[in-house]
């Protein structure tokens, strides 16, 4: 049924994942008792149907969706890799490039780059200004209005026609003393999906499991139907699955 040697995400692989606490927690729903990624499967199954060959997450605690997004572009079979941005300011989890290599291939993966940089110093990179396309975005850095638009707008002209821009953490303000009881913030992203929302260019759709998670995406193919991508030859324009998004 699949092509010889291919190897895929399977029910060892969830537990792998949710065998670790760290990658348990953090906002995305998971659930170990039922084997449930969460927010998880709808990151897995975006990449699975886009396809990115190159997916960027801006920011993660223990590298839940880097890994997670790293798996579905493995089970794509076509090369495709993430580009992990993160200072590693929250604590020293990223530090070390070595420790870094090693905990994603723990999981089987080697198409995860990371960067440990901010956006701001990513964005001044050689690999940056190569403007290689980016077809999906996680926004999950540092969580006020101003970072979100800053992570959002930093690879606005990079992003590719139908490029899926995922912000987490976006449904509703929150206290966080992640980086420190002298540091405390307030999670503000809702406010800057608030004006996405008022922008008629876009779609913008929310899901507000856990700490919830916005998808946003560029309007003008939906409206238009000119992606067949996935129909059968001879079918019906308007069944295709983008003209229900
Ligand atoms: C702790 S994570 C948030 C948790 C996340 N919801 C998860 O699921 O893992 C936020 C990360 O953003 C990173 N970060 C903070 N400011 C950043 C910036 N300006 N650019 C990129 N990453 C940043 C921090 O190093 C931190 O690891």
């Amino acid at each position: 049924m699949f092509a010889r040697g291919f190897v895929t995400m399977d029910s060892d692989w969830v537990a792998r994942i949710l065998g670790h606490a760290e990658l348990r927690g953090m906002g995305h729903g998971q659930r170990p008792e039922d084997a449930n990624l969460g927010l998880g499967w709808l990151y897995y199954a975006l990449a699975r149907v886009e396809r990115p060959a190159h997916a960027v997450c801006i920011g993660s605690w223990r590298g839940f969706v880097p890994i997670v997004l790293a798996q579905a572009l493995r089970d794509n079979g076509e090369g495709g890799r993430v580009t992990f941005i993160d200072p590693s300011l929250a604590d020293d989890f990223w530090i070390d490039p070595e420790r870094t290599r090693a905990w994603f291939a723990g999981f089987g993966l080697d198409n995860v780059e990371h960067h440990r940089l901010t956006t701001q110093q990513y964005i001044e990179t050689a690999e940056h200004r190569s403007s290689t396309p980016v077809s999906l975005l996680f926004v999950d850095g540092y969580h006020t209005a101003e970072q979100a638009r800053f992570d959002h707008e930093a690879f606005s002209s990079r992003l590719t026609e139908d490029a899926v821009v995922l912000f987490h953490d976006s449904i509703r303000s929150k206290n966080s003393t992640i980086y420190g009881e002298d540091h405390p913030y307030v999670h503000t992203v809702h406010l800057y999906i608030d004006e996405l929302q008022r922008r008629a260019d876009l779609q913008v759709i929310d899901f507000a499991l856990d700490s919830g998670v916005t998808i946003v995406r560029r309007r003008a193919r939906a409206i238009e139907g000119d992606d067949r991508r996935g129909q059968a030859p001879g079918a019906s324009r308007p069944s295709s699955n983008r003209d229900t998004k």
